[in-house]
């Protein structure tokens, strides 16, 4: 027979007052759990509005400068960032992706002599550098695997060389953890961190970011689902989960994020390294769409991101990171 009942057993006790609700909290947000992804875009004085992310912006290096100052001021501890590139640096083969002066890596450098604190995360795949907007080269109407694998290593070594902490390898080819890793330890970068986007699912909800980075209307094909995962699986997950850390990845990435909290806390109750949501675009502008329209309170930031955490995630790349750290201050 169960122990526990009523009314010895009274859950509303343990939510009557506020210092007792604080005291038995599993889950605690805090700044530190967030990670901030930003757009860049070359030029001069440029903060570009992005109409489908609405609030956010695509800035020039100049003007992220100051945007890197007011980031530091709320603690947050890193940001991934993402280049805008023009029509006219885009080709095939995605060769800008390889330019040690492309806009990543003065960004890079840029922002290292702004505040040197402050962890910098590339992702490592090349859509926003070709015509066709897809994460690898297409050899024979098909995103070839291990071609694409050997570009990969040498942008995650630009990169590197330009000062990123961490190379966040967001294509879903196969292996390319392992050979990043490899190139990075023949290269003396042995401290350079893999974040793997273990689990990308192919998913719509990345419609904006496309939108953001201007790869939208280069598809030919709109599909990416030859290399990212078939939102249907699970068990899929957990051996990607198995291969990347076995090939050398430090943390895993878990993305869209919402809808695939049971892939996050599957993979978090298996494997000890540890995983990162990411709130992806669409949920972003969902969430920011039905606020701004005063159908949702803004406290819905910090219960879906303390969602993430409560499913077993060390950290959460999101949009919302600044206004999240605002609101997390606040209520201190
Ligand atoms: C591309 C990449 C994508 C995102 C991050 N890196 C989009 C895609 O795979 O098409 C999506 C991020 C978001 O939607 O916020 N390698």
């Amino acid at each position: 027979m169960n122990s526990y009942s009523f009314p010895f057993n009274r859950m509303r006790r343990t939510r009557a007052k506020k210092f007792i609700r604080n005291l038995v909290k599993e889950t605690n947000l805090t700044v530190n759990d967030l990670i901030y992804p930003i757009f860049i875009v070359d030029g001069t004085d440029k903060k570009e509005p992005i109409p489908e992310m609405p609030g956010l912006f695509r800035y020039s290096l100049d003007i992220l400068k100051k945007e890197i100052k007011n980031i530091v001021d709320l603690d947050i501890p890193a940001i991934a960032i993402f280049p805008y590139i023009s029509n006219s640096l885009k080709n095939m083969s995605g060769s800008e992706a390889l330019n040690k002066n492309n806009i990543i890596c003065r960004a890079i450098k840029l922002i290292k002599d702004t505040n040197s604190e402050l962890g910098i995360i590339c992702d490592v795949a090349l859509d926003p550098y070709t015509e066709h907007g897809h994460d690898g080269i297409i050899i024979n109407d098909y995103i070839d695997n291990d071609e694409t694998v050997k570009i990969l290593c040498e942008q995650a070594l630009i990169q590197a060389e330009a000062g990123c902490d961490i190379v966040a390898p967001s294509d879903m080819m196969d292996g390319r953890v392992k050979k990043i890793r490899q190139a990075l330890e023949n290269n003396n970068y042995v401290n350079t961190l893999i974040m793997s986007y273990t689990a990308k699912y192919s998913s719509s909800f990345y419609g904006p970011f496309r939108h953001a980075i201007g790869s939208i209307n280069n598809f030919r094909n709109k599909e990416k689902s030859t290399y990212q995962m078939d939102y249907s699986n699970s068990k899929e997950a957990v051996l990607e989960a198995e291969l990347d850390v076995s090939e050398g990845a430090d943390m895993m990435i878990v993305k869209p994020g919402l809808p695939y909290l049971d892939i996050i806390s599957k993979l978090n109750q298996k494997f000890d390294v540890p995983i990162f949501a990411y709130q992806v675009s669409g949920e972003y502008s969902m969430i920011m769409t039905a606020i701004n329209n005063g159908l949702l309170n803004k406290s819905v930031i910090i219960e879906t991101l303390t969602s993430f955490k409560r499913a077993g995630c060390s950290g959460i790349l999101t949009y919302f990171a600044p206004i999240a750290s605002k609101i997390l201050n606040e209520d201190k």
